[in-house]
């Protein structure tokens, strides 16, 4: 009963942020994305990531959306950063967790344990790539995943996610 009250209010706190246009996207960029640019660039494109950052800001804007964007690569402030959404209203999480999509267990716990919506995202589409980069740790437990645009993947997820928020709001009810 006071868990039902709980997810209400978490659900009316969201709804009331997206009426404001406020709802608040956590874009984590995990391991190499940071050399984005000069990094294989025949799969990654040539854009930079600040200059990911910054489209994404723009749209978010656009969209009446508050666009925060983290890159590291060490699995742990990863993990640390995710642990600090908690205490921060995120409403969802955009993340490319590079080649820790592939091995990380501990991301994988970290972003269960905050319980706010996960989308995952990659530039390229591993699926034509080594069977190695097919297993992804956060798939299952992701709303959605887009991969394959390079640069486009990001802006494509940020687009899609008044439309996971609105599914998160309907699981909660
Ligand atoms: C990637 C795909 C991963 O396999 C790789 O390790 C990356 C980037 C992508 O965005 O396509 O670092 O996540």
């Amino acid at each position: 009963m006071a868990k039902r009250a709980e997810s209400a209010s978490a659900a009316g706190r969201t709804a009331e942020r997206a009426a404001n246009g406020a709802l608040r996207v956590l874009v984590i960029h995990g391991a190499n994305l940071n050399l984005l640019g000069e990094r294989e660039p025949e799969i990654y494109g040539r854009t930079r990531l600040t200059d990911i950052d910054r489209a994404l800001i723009e749209l978010g804007r656009e969209l009446g959306l508050t666009v925060e964007a983290f890159q590291s690569n060490s699995e742990s402030a990863i993990v640390e950063r995710i642990h600090e959404a908690r205490g921060q209203s995120v409403d969802i999480v955009l993340i490319n967790p590079g080649s820790y999509t592939h091995t990380s267990v501990a991301i994988r716990d970290a972003l269960l344990a905050i319980k706010i919506p996960v989308v995952e995202i990659h530039l390229s589409n591993v699926y034509r790539r080594e069977p190695f980069r097919h297993h992804s740790t956060i798939a299952d437990i992701a709303a959605g995943r887009v991969m394959g645009f390079g640069v486009e993947s990001y802006l494509l997820a940020l687009r899609a996610v008044r439309g996971v928020l609105k599914a998160a709001r309907s699981d909660r009810r």
